[in-house]
């Protein structure tokens, strides 16, 4: 089930750098909402804040109040292996188990947290090769081939795939589709715009298109700040903030 994300006043630093100023906004439940802004304006350290991955950096730290669902997590007796359980993530560079079978990718996570019936993983699978769009293309060769003979953006989908085997509830993406050619991007659009029913996604780009295509709620960061969050119709049309206004019409960035 998807759940909203609220943010209160979230830093975070690398060693004496700030990154992010004080974010404040809350993340709309089910809906898909795009981070945009220019390049080093804090849009991956925003999203990395959400499911605890910043603090895997070495000298990295943050403050401040993330909320998904009713869960603090960064409360006290929250852990960070609970909360990636909960917050699923890809990244720019599709990273599939390099030798593990297209099967064992999506598995793994399933057997990670002790599940150990065949049948069930089987059928978790199968669904989640479907969500993922991926199915048709590898069906007949599931435990024969490796993650990495597939093409970037079918690896990309494997990568979605797997993630969504352990049933998140948040699904975030940094730049997932920067990395591919422009038909592998359309179909992980058209699978963000189907995800959203049942996830809460949020997803870094530096393409305004895509932006405008897939997301629902649009956030405009700038320097570690987050200048505007509004419907991505409003942002791309009438943003209320001139340098919204600047951005998008390629002023700068
Ligand atoms: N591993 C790192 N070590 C030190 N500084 C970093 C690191 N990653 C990012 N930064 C700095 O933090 C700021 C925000 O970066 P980032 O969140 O990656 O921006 P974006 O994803 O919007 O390009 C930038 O000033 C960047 O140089
Ligand atoms: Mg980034």
């Amino acid at each position: 089930m998807a759940v909203g994300i609220k943010v209160e006043n979230l830093k975070a630093w690398f060693g004496k750098t700030e990154a992010l100023h004080g974010i404040t906004m809350d993340v709309q439940s089910g809906k898909a909402t795009a981070i945009i802004g220019p390049s080093g304006c804090g849009k991956s350290t925003f999203v990395r804040c959400l499911n605890r991955m910043h603090e895997t950096i070495p000298d990295a730290r943050a403050e401040g109040k993330v909320q998904i669902g009713e869960t603090d997590i960064y409360g006290n007796g929250t852990s960070a292996v609970q909360i990636r359980r909960r917050v699923g993530m890809v990244f720019q560079k599709p990273n599939p188990f390099p030798t593990m079978s297209i099967y064992d990718n999506v598995a793994a996570g399933l057997r990670l947290n002790g599940v150990r019936n065949g049948r069930e993983i089987e059928t978790v699978v199968e669904r989640c090769l479907r969500s993922a769009a991926l199915w048709d293309e590898v069906k007949d060769h599931l435990k024969k081939k490796s993650g990495a003979s597939l093409s970037g953006g079918q690896q990309q989908r494997l990568c979605i795939a797997r993630a969504l085997a352990v049933e998140p509830e948040v699904l975030l993406m940094d730049e997932p589709a920067s990395a591919l050619d422009p038909i592998s991007t359309s179909k992980i659009e058209e699978l963000i715009f189907s995800l959203k029913q049942n996830y809460t996604v949020v997803i870094v780009t530096h393409n305004m298109q895509q932006a405008a295509r897939v997301a629902d709620s649009t956030a405009f960061f700038l320097m570690g700040e987050l200048i505007e969050l509004d419907k991505t119709a409003k942002i791309f049309t009438t943003p209320g903030d001139k340098r919204t206004e600047d951005y998008i019409t390629g002023r700068f960035g």
